[in-house]
């Protein structure tokens, strides 16, 4: 079973971005990591990233017409893309809305998502963890 994990802004730039803030880990260790646990669970994991938002809107669009679940850290944009939130409603599978942060704790801009009310569920906080426990769950789900 296929499941798509995609990236929104910034997120290539793990393990020189603010790593107090989102660990030392880079990129390629969280596609490392998700494949890894995909593998585990019986899933067939692909990962992307974009700093592009009609890429990034395209791809859902491909997961809607496929029906493949997606892990989804939109970055940046949970806070604030319309365009996003109206893709994801139009989903056919689940997709849950992941953040390595804890987007609640941290400044008041972030504690708005525009794309929560359309996913399936989120994990945010528990840094890269929160991508093993959203595949968990996609795996759980079973469909
Ligand atoms: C983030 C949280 C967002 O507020 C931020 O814009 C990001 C990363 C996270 O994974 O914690 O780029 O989605």
């Amino acid at each position: 079973r296929q499941v798509l994990v995609l990236n929104g802004p910034n997120l290539g730039r793990l393990g020189s971005r603010e790593p107090d803030v989102y660990g030392a880990q880079t990129f390629d260790d969280l596609a490392a990591l998700c494949r890894e646990s995909g593998r585990e669970l019986g899933l067939s994991v692909e990962v992307r990233q974009t700093d592009d938002e009609a890429e990034l809107v395209s791809w859902i669009h491909e997961a809607a017409d496929s029906r493949t679940p997606v892990v989804l850290n939109p970055a940046a944009f949970t806070h604030y893309s319309y365009a996003l939130r109206d893709a994801i409603a139009q989903r056919t599978a689940p997709l849950v809305e992941v953040h390595i942060s804890n987007p609640n704790a941290r400044e008041e801009f972030r504690h708005t998502s525009v794309v929560a009310a359309v996913a399936t569920g989120t994990i945010a906080g528990f840094g890269m963890r929160s991508y093993e426990l959203a595949l968990r769950a996609i795996a759980d789900m079973g469909e």
